[in-house]
C-alpha cells in the first residue's frame, strides 16, 4: 500500500473513532450445559436477554461515580445465550463520546459466577431490582442444552462538571450492547463490511494516483511545441 492508502485508512479510522467509544471482551463460548424444565430456571433471574440471532441491545444505562463501596460505579448484569458452543466471540459496548463513561465486561460460566460469592451477591441484588420492571421475557428456548454465559458489565461515570446536579447524580449513558460472532474464530462478523470497504478504498487511491503519476509523468516528458 502506498502512502496515500495508508493516510486514507487512517482517516477512515480516526473518524470512528471519534464519534464513538467502545469496549470489548472477546471469549469462546462453552460447552453446552443441560437445562432442566422444572427447577428454578435462568428466566426467573429476569436478565435480558442477548442471542445470535438478536444480537444487539440498545438501553439506557444507568452510571455512578466510583465510590468505596463501588469502584467500578453500577452493575448491570446479562444473559448471552443459544450461542453457538466453542465458538469465538466479542461483546461489545458503544457509547456516545459525549457521555464520558469508564466500562468493564466480564463473561461468567454458571458454575463461576454460582460458586463465587462476590459474584452471586451482585447478580442477586440485580435480578431482584429488575422483578419489579415489567419486562416482556422470551418464554423458555425449547433446547434442553444450551451454551450460554452471564454478561456483567460496570458503568462509572467519568467528568468532571460545576454543576452540582450532575456530580450527585450522573445521567444515564445510552448505550448498545452487541454480540457479534468471529469468522473463522479470526475476524469479527460485523466488521466485514468495514474491512472490505476499507481495502477497496485503498486499492482505488492506489489505482487512482497511479493514473495521477502517469498523467504527470507524461505531461512533464511531453515536447513542447510552442
Ligand atoms: C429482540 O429483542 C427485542 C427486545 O428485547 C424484542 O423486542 C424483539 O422482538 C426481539 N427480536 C427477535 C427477533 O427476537
Ligand atoms: C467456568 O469458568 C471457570 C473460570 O473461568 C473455569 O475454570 C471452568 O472450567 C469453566 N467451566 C466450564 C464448564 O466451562
Ligand atoms: C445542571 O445540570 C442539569 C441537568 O443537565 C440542568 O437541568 C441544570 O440546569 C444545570 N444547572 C446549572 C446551574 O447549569
Amino acid at each position: 500500500m502506498n502512502l496515500q492508502a495508508c493516510m486514507t485508512v487512517l482517516f477512515v479510522l480516526l473518524l470512528a473513532q471519534a464519534y464513538a467509544n467502545t469496549e470489548k471482551v472477546i471469549f469462546v463460548s462453552p460447552p453446552a450445559v443441560s437445562i432442566t424444565s422444572s427447577g428454578p430456571s435462568f428466566e426467573q433471574l429476569h436478565l435480558p436477554h442477548i442471542t445470535p440471532k438478536n444480537s444487539s441491545l440498545r438501553l439506557s444505562l444507568p452510571a455512578a461515580f466510583p465510590s468505596e463501596k463501588q469502584s467500578r460505579g453500577l452493575d448491570t448484569w446479562y444473559m448471552l445465550r443459544s450461542l453457538n458452543p466453542s465458538q469465538r466471540y466479542e461483546v461489545r459496548v458503544c457509547w456516545a463520546a459525549t457521555q464520558p463513561t469508564n466500562f468493564w465486561l466480564d463473561v461468567y460460566n454458571t458454575s463461576h459466577v454460582f460458586d463465587t460469592p462476590d459474584l452471586i451477591q451482585k447478580l442477586a441484588i440485580f435480578s431482584e431490582a429488575q422483578q419489579t420492571i415489567e419486562r416482556p421475557q422470551r418464554t423458555g428456548s425449547e433446547a434442553l442444552e444450551e451454551s450460554l454465559l452471564f454478561l456483567h458489565v460496570q458503568a462509572a461515570a467519568d467528568f468532571f462538571s460545576t454543576n452540582r446536579t450532575l456530580m450527585n447524580s450522573p445521567p444515564a449513558v445510552d448505550v448498545e450492547l452487541i454480540l457479534d460472532p468471529y469468522l473463522a474464530s479470526a475476524f469479527p462478523r460485523s466488521l466485514l463490511p468495514t474491512a472490505v470497504y476499507i481495502v477497496a478504498l485503498a486499492v482505488g487511491s492506489w489505482v487512482l494516483s497511479g493514473m495521477i503519476w502517469k498523467r504527470l509523468f507524461s505531461s512533464t516528458n511531453k515536447p513542447h511545441n510552442d
